[in-house]
């Protein structure tokens, strides 16, 4: 039994583990190897958090793909979230391609949107997105995850990449913020 943990002075309890995360992948990577079939379908993992879950996805497709890795640079010196996101890192030329995204968590979808935006100038054939967490009630953007790993309530969770401040991004369960008592 796993036990509580604490960041950043906030107590969070297990909530999804390693094995229920490990099979909801590989159910995850069936389907992708199913869906894209002959289409070489180009994984790109957005950095930092998606890294755990894309290289489990990764290794869970039997059909030959390939995976590359950007970074979204959010524009200092504002809080809000609905601002444009440059993109660091793609140098593979996507034009034509069967391209998914790979992301740790879709709450807002405003991170989601500006990247997709950006993509679409690119021209690939087409874009899907394999999300490990999403929040369905959080979202405000019309984003439609192709692939996703759980729903979850609008709470805030760490783990398996998802980190609070930089921390907990090496837990191998995900853990959810612990109601005041
Ligand atoms: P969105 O643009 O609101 O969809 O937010 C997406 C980004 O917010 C994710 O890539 C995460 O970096 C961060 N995020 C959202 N919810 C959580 C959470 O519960 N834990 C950790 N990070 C989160
Ligand atoms: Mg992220």
């Amino acid at each position: 039994m796993k036990h509580e943990v604490t960041y950043c002075g906030l107590t969070f309890e297990p909530y999804i583990s390693r094995d229920k995360i490990d099979a909801r992948i590989a159910e995850l990577g069936r389907a992708i190897s199913e869906d894209c079939r002959d289409k070489f379908p180009l994984l790109i993992c957005v950095l930092n958090g998606a890294f755990p879950f894309a290289s489990d996805l990764f290794r869970n497709i039997n059909i030959d793909a390939e995976i590359a890795f950007i970074r979204l640079k959010s524009y200092e010196g504002t809080t809000t979230t609905g601002l444009p996101k440059e993109v660091l890192g793609l140098s593979d030329d996507i034009k034509g391609r069967t391209v998914i995204v790979v992301e740790d968590i879709i709450d807002t979808g405003h991170t989601m949107h500006n990247l997709l935006n950006t993509l679409r100038e690119k021209e690939p054939a087409e874009i899907k997105i394999a999300t490990l967490l999403f929040k369905p009630e959080s979202l405000v953007r019309n984003i439609k995850p192709d692939y996703v790993g759980f729903e979850i309530p609008n709470k805030f969770i760490i783990g398996f990449g998802l980190d609070i401040d930089g921390h907990a991004r090496n837990l191998n369960d995900i853990y959810i913020l612990k109601d005041p008592e």
